[in-house]
């Protein structure tokens, strides 16, 4: 079986997928999926198994991706991992809240409106704060706690006529001035990469619509992910308003009731790869922020218990915790594992 990795026009994880691939001796090609011939080379080289790694930064280079994702598993019928529903809800925070509602999936109430005057007369008579989202974006840097009534009419009034941007620049949250100046001696080819990111983000203007969520109190976010057996989970502490962007880790081990939650979802709905961030409700239930199925993590490990990194696999009897690292690799070698085995299961 030979795979073709769908290289971004960003990211790095195609070289994550080649990576994953060499180390267990799998035929593959990179293909840059934002080349004007991704599809001619797809059938040069007569490829039926994909790799996929779905950008996060810019809308444009975001639809691009998900139509021809589309394109090479719903038209063309090829195997792609992550599937194209993955993709689709990745980084597209307005159609994530659609997507759950019809789901009857419990999530924080969101409001996207697309005409001014709707808007305004919703924020006129909603109770703060509200939250606004940017559509994409990570880190939490598109997202504004509006608690002032003058500052949600202005947040709209933005939105449908010079538009809203995210927060420019690193987060102020994930490190001190001299640790990043440091940084900036040691790996300036590294450095150069996430200032030209910051440019990316901050150029990326929203308008024409504006999204409102609810505030949901918390004081952490639990992030759950799956990759095939394999369930990790951890608490995402919060840092001024945001859980995201911090790198505050708490390794809590989830609950057996948030890990059957999030396998029921992932089950039901084909998720082989993902990420499930979610808020306590306060009533012992849980709301869905965000799904994504590629997703970085800067720790080694995403899951321990008593200070032992491992993984969480669901039994008849319950939920064991298997002690290792499954995580190497950015949890590439991980993802091309299940990517084989349902391959497999494909072709047989
Ligand atoms: N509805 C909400 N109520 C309160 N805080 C929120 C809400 N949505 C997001 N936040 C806070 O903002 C952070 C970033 O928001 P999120 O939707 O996860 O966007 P990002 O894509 O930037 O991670 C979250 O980690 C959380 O702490
Ligand atoms: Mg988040």
């Amino acid at each position: 079986m030979k795979f073709a990795i769908l290289k971004n026009e960003f990211d790095d994880g195609h070289e994550n997928w080649a990576h994953a691939c060499k180390k267990r001796g799998i035929d593959f090609e990179i293909i840059d999926l934002t080349s004007n011939t991704w599809f001619e080379q797809l059938q040069a080289g007569t490829f039926r198994h994909c790799l996929a790694c779905p950008p996060g930064r810019q809308r444009v280079f975001k639809e691009l991706y998900d139509e021809r994702a589309y394109v090479i598993e719903r038209v063309s019928g090829c195997f792609l991992y992550p599937n194209y529903r993955e993709i689709s809800l990745h980084e597209n925070k307005k159609y994530l809240s659609y997507w759950l509602k019809a789901k009857k999936l419990p999530h924080p109430h969101t409001h996207v409106f697309y005409n001014r005057q709707e808007a305004l007369s919703f924020a006129r008579q909603a109770t703060l704060p509200l939250v606004g989202k940017l559509n994409i974006g990570a880190s939490g840097k598109g997202v504004r706690v509006l608690r002032r009534r003058e500052e949600l009419l202005s947040y709209i009034n933005s939105a449908f006529s010079t538009g809203i941007r995210g927060q420019w620049g690193p987060n102020i949250k994930m490190g001190s001035y001299t640790n990043r100046f440091m940084k900036l001696i040691r790996e300036p080819t590294r450095v150069l990469k996430r200032l030209g990111a910051y440019r990316r983000d901050h150029g990326e203007l929203q308008k024409g619509y504006v999204i409102l969520q609810d505030y949901v109190e918390h004081s952490h976010e639990w992030r759950i992910v799956r990759i095939g057996k394999s369930y990790f989970g951890h608490q995402k502490t919060k840092c001024g308003d945001k859980a995201s962007g911090t790198k505050g880790i708490n390794y809590v081990l989830p609950p057996a009731h948030l890990l059957d939650f999030v396998a029921e979802i992932c089950l039901a709905n084909n998720f082989n790869s993902m990420a499930i961030d979610l808020f306590e409700d306060g009533k012992g239930g849980y709301l869905i922020n965000e799904l994504q199925c590629i997703f970085g993590h800067v720790q080694e490990y995403i899951c321990e218990k008593n200070g032992t990194p491992g993984r969480l696999v669901r039994e008849s009897c319950g939920w064991r915790f298997e002690e290792g690292l499954f995580n190497s690799n950015l949890s590439y070698d991980l993802r091309l594992e299940n990517a084989l085995a349902l391959a497999e299961k494909r072709v047989t």
